[in-house]
């Protein structure tokens, strides 16, 4: 049997998925094609129809249909439900289960390069958008005990926080007061597309402040090196770069769909070799 896996987004034509998932079914000796679905608005629903149809084994959704998808699924995760965001679709038993493995694919990438950060290192959130919804409802599902969260617009933050639940205690800041305050956090989790293209020299916030023991994450990954975690390392911190959390988010996606585990370390590193064009 030949598995059918599948991405659905727009615009999609760049994606590095069909390389991470070919990978994957070649490590764990699984026959099957990763393909792409490039959808525009009023296609999707046909789409989604003729995949239903093509009995799509799973598949992976993304901007900007990780919310619009979810009318078509049967079921939800709790992760996806709390998120509101759907990234991984799992065909079971003739439903399709909608599931979000962007927030677990990023503690899954801090844990295996800082495994000293726990539940009670205190975190800071730099943007309220999509990947900040995915990574701040992974922080709540592992009862981080302290996430505060900064964003340029303060009514994004409040729609975030309806998310929280007792264990995790949020603050909101403006994005001055996040870089006045920066050097109290243990984890720095900057999420929003600032940065992003290869000449780019944009920060989100200024990191003077930075404690030398923080880490300092940046989910973009061109360039790996932002100038954001330029400036932490240029003050002594430790930074995560942005590759680690696309390979594992596809790693946990691959195993909803397989039941197979992967290992994810060296495609980590071979995209890392890309990224730096060596
Ligand atoms: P995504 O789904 O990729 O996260 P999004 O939902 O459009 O994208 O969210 C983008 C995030 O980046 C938001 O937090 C946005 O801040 P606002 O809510 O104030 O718009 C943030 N963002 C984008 N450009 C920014 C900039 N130049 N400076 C600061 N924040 C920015």
């Amino acid at each position: 049997m030949s598995l059918f896996l599948g991405l659905v987004g727009n615009p999609i034509q760049h994606s590095r998925s069909p390389w991470i998932h070919h990978y994957f079914l070649k490590q764990v000796s699984i026959d099957g094609g990763y393909h792409l679905f490039q959808l525009n608005e009023d296609e999707f629903e046909q789409g989604m129809k003729a995949l239903k149809l093509l009995k799509i084994d799973g598949f992976n959704v993304t901007v900007p249909y990780k919310e619009k998808v979810i009318p078509f699924l049967n079921e939800l995760t709790p992760i996806a439900e709390r998120v509101g965001a759907v990234n991984t679709v799992i065909h079971r038993d003739g439903k399709w289960i909608g599931h979000n493995t962007d927030g677990e694919g990023f503690l899954e990438s801090l844990w295996q390069s800082y495994s000293q950060v726990t539940k009670d290192s205190k975190v800071l959130l730099l943007g309220a958008g999509g990947a900040a919804r995915g990574i701040y409802g992974a922080l709540i599902h592992h009862h981080f005990s302290k996430v505060d969260i900064a964003n340029r617009s303060v009514g994004k933050i409040e729609s975030l926080v309806e998310m929280k639940n007792k264990s995790t205690e949020t603050e909101l800041l403006t994005l001055g007061e996040a870089e006045e305050k920066v050097g109290e956090y243990d984890v720095i989790i900057q999420t929003t597309s600032v940065g992003m293209g290869k000449d780019s020299k944009d920060q989100i916030i200024s990191l003077k402040n930075v404690n030398q023991n923080s880490v300092v994450c940046d989910i973009v990954y061109q360039p790996l090196e932002t100038a954001f975690l330029k400036e932490a390392k240029f003050h002594g911190a430790h930074i995560l770069t942005g590759h680690g959390m696309l390979i594992h988010q596809a790693a946990l996606a691959f195993e909803q769909w397989t039941g197979k585990k992967v290992d994810a370390t060296p495609l980590t590193k071979e995209l890392e070799s890309i990224l730096r064009g060596e």
